[in-house]
């Protein structure tokens, strides 16, 4: 047998390329400061590492099949999770032998969701939770809290993953947890847990069990701000399906992204509220973030973004006020910095208002984040009514995009978004010109459309 030897190198936690020596630029991917460092196995004597030598055991069996002789119904059958809105995003439940990594930062809320995940599935099929987390103990206790059925969930706390692949090639259950990757570790590499071999390798293993039983996976990855903990950017490669867990920990909101879909589209969202009895899913994110909206204050404008296929209406703040130092500040929390900056240079040269020595302050409402182009309109009517200190009615909505020129431009999707604005009762709404062209304003019976050129005839809705 080939004798082991160890050594280090250094891998891109974005990409994970290896490299001898620690690189500021990884040279695959072109990410800064993303190096880690870790131990692998030298390979020696046959030149066979030994997930590879383990693989061609059961190379022998590997067969081919005429596409014409695939069955359909294998991608058709998908599990239903119980939450509507999950179901959604995941392209209409969670298909057999997909493996979904769930990603966020620690207390997003992911060992809850899952759980409760568990619970709902398990009423009709068994399902198998590994943790690597908590105790078992800490688990149950959970669940009670949560009210979770537990006659049908098996736990096992566990990180050793031959020892889960092995455990859910005998039990073969009908959906498995695994919290959370980083816990997890392979006997025969050497390094630690949460390192980036580890982790591929882990994932690697687990999606071959998942795809040769048609066992659908889900697995939990801790995503750092600052990347200390080798990132589960490395997985999303491997995995099927990559949900992200977004959302101020201080905010009870939770958005959960599909930022990647081999079975759907990606970008859909869902939105959970975050309760002592649980997650539990906001059937109406529009309605909720505009509940306590203040009425008849100034630099107030209500938006609406495509998340996805889905219109959701969100309401943008602004504050301009004058400055107290030499330079004037400017903030924006869940709006892109650069894009205010610009829309206030725009506001300046082409609609004559003068805001070099005023502070500008921007924040979304829920802690949402917008970068679409359609919220340029209302980001630069709140901008206005906050400097005029003149409110904007409550019911106008504005899209749009705003040109350098000062013009406002068509967006995509016109009519989801009135749709959305109309069904929570918006009665007007400014949206470009070029816009009016595609629309039938019959359709709109409860709405007035106001078609608007440039951005200063917008800002006359001010009054
Ligand atoms: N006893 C409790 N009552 C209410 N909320 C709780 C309780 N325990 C935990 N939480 C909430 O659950 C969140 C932690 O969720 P968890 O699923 O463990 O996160 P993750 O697995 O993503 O690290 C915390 O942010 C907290 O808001
Ligand atoms: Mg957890
Ligand atoms: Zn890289």
């Amino acid at each position: 047998m080939a004798k082991e030897k160890f050594k280090t190198v250094y891998v891109c936690t974005n990409c994970g390329e290896v490299s001898p020596r620690w690189v500021g630029k990884c040279p695959s991917c072109g990410e800064w400061n993303s190096m880690v460092e870790d131990i692998i196995k030298e390979q020696t004597g046959k030149g066979l590492s030994s997930a590879q030598s383990s693989r061609s055991v059961d190379s022998a069996a590997i067969t081919a099949k005429l596409l014409c002789d695939v069955s359909a119904t294998e991608l058709k059958s998908r599990i239903k999770t119980g939450f509507g809105e999950l179901d959604r995003v995941l392209g209409g439940g969670i298909v057999l032998g997909s493996v979904i990594l769930l990603g966020g930062e620690p207390g997003a809320g992911k060992s809850t969701l899952l759980l409760q995940l568990c619970g709902e599935i398990s009423r009709k099929l068994r399902v198998l939770y590994v943790t690597g987390e908590e105790s078992a103990r800490q688990i149950k206790l959970r669940a009670l809290r949560l009210k979770v059925p537990e006659d049908n969930i098996m736990l096992a706390a566990e990180s050793d993953v031959d020892a889960i692949c092995a455990l859910v090639e005998s039990d073969k259950p009908s959906f498995v947890v695994i919290d959370s990757i980083q816990t997890m570790r392979c006997a025969d590499i050497a390094s630690s847990s949460g390192s980036v071999s580890q982790v591929k390798e882990c994932t690697s293993r687990l999606l071959a069990v998942a795809k040769r039983n048609e066992i659908p996976m889900v697995i939990v990855g801790h995503v750092n701000k600052d990347g200390a903990i080798a990132g589960p950017k490395v997985m999303e490669h491997i995995v099927d399906t990559v949900l992200y867990f977004e959302g101020d920990k201080m905010l009870p909101f939770r958005v959960l992204r599909a930022v990647k879909n081999r079975y759907g589209s990606t970008n859909e969202i869902c939105m959970f509220d975050m309760t002592a009895k649980g997650l539990k899913m906001i059937e109406n994110p529009s309605k909720l973030l505009l509940e306590a909206r203040p009425l008849g204050v100034s630099g107030n404008c209500v938006a609406c973004t495509m998340e996805g296929s889905r219109p959701i209406l969100s309401e943008i703040q602004a504050l301009v006020t004058k400055t107290g130092f030499g330079t004037p500040r400017r903030a924006s929390t869940g709006y892109d910095f650069s894009r205010m900056n610009l829309l206030l240079a725009v506001l300046e040269k082409r609609a004559g208002y003068f805001l070099g020595n005023l502070d500008v302050y921007i924040n979304i409402v829920g802690g949402l984040r917008l970068d679409e182009t359609a919220c340029d309109l209302p980001v630069c009517m709140a901008v206005i009514s906050s400097l005029l200190d003149k409110p904007l009615p409550d019911n106008i909505i504005a899209i749009g995009e705003v040109g350098l020129g000062g013009e406002v431009r068509g967006v995509t999707n016109m009519e989801y978004r009135l749709r959305e604005a109309e069904r929570i009762g918006f009665t007007e709404a400014i949206i470009p010109k070029h816009s009016m062209r595609n629309l039938d304003a019959s359709s709109f019976p409860n709405m007035k459309l106001k078609g608007v050129q440039y951005i200063k005839d917008a800002i006359q809705a001010l009054g």
